[in-house]
């Protein structure tokens, strides 16, 4: 079976006080991890030491970072490189984020760049891709996140494309509180699938994990995870609430 993800996005939230109480009760809460789940926690920069020693020894419990620059190294004030993550054995960067490309300007081309950068130094890309509203409302959903992944992963081999976890994040169901329909999840994710699947091959895009976020919650989770082509979560609000997060990692096939 594919890799299931509950992946909590803390965003720029929480102090490393709140940080840390909020690991120990998702960790002293019952949650069963099956070989093929994982839980990943991408935490803000100052929090990856302190998340990485928490969570050490866990089974099928990672840490990731919510972003990483292009550049290998050198004079890029303030920018975080993937060789820095490296060196503290974070797995999986969060690629993409829409409020990355909102707010930062962050195009297709450089996230292109950032996901071969990730791959070179064996962190695997979550790599984030979804529609504004207006591009919904005129039913061009399709068309315009087949471009995110033609610019962004096509430059990929196959092998490095299957390094690369996605994330469907409809940029209207983040923090609003209004998810997508299991039914709208399930056809974004077979349609994510099937372009894969004609760049790559079936074998290849069947084996990609693809999460879904975008108001997911406790009372959703099991509804949305359950559609075949959904393999997990991107979580942001309710992974900041332990008692939520661990229903949300129960929730997963
Ligand atoms: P919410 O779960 O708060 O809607 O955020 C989703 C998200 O952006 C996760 O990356």
């Amino acid at each position: 079976m594919r890799k299931q993800i509950a992946a909590a996005n803390w965003k720029m939230n929480l102090t490393l006080q709140q940080g840390e109480e909020l690991l120990d009760a998702i960790i002293s809460k019952p949650h069963s991890l099956q070989p093929h789940q994982q839980a990943v926690f991408a935490v803000p920069f100052p929090y990856l030491f302190m998340a990485q020693q928490k969570l050490s020894g866990k089974q099928n419990v990672f840490v990731a970072a919510q972003n990483c620059y292009s550049k290998k190294s050198g004079a890029y004030t303030g920018e975080v490189s993937v060789e820095m993550l490296q060196s503290l054995n974070i797995p999986y960067v969060v690629i993409g984020h829409s409020e990355r490309r909102e707010y930062f300007q962050e195009s297709n081309q450089l996230l292109a760049d950032k996901v071969t950068i990730c791959l070179e130094n064996k962190i695997q890309p979550i790599f984030c891709c979804g529609e504004p509203l207006q591009i919904r409302e005129a039913n061009t959903q399709n068309e315009y996140v087949a471009k995110q992944l033609a610019e962004s992963l096509y430059h990929l081999s196959a092998e490095q494309l299957q390094q690369v976890v996605i994330a469907y994040e409809p940029i209207w169901a983040i923090g609003t509180g209004k998810t997508a329909s299991s039914a709208q999840a399930q056809e974004m994710h077979a349609f994510i699938r099937a372009q894969l699947s004609a760049k790559y091959g079936a074998s290849v895009a069947d084996a990609i994990s693809i999460l879904y976020g975008g108001s997911v919650k406790a009372a959703n989770a099991v509804e949305i995870f359950g559609q075949p082509d959904v393999d997990g979560g991107l979580v942001g609000g309710a992974s900041l609430v332990a008692d939520e997060f661990v229903a949300i990692i129960n929730a997963l096939k």
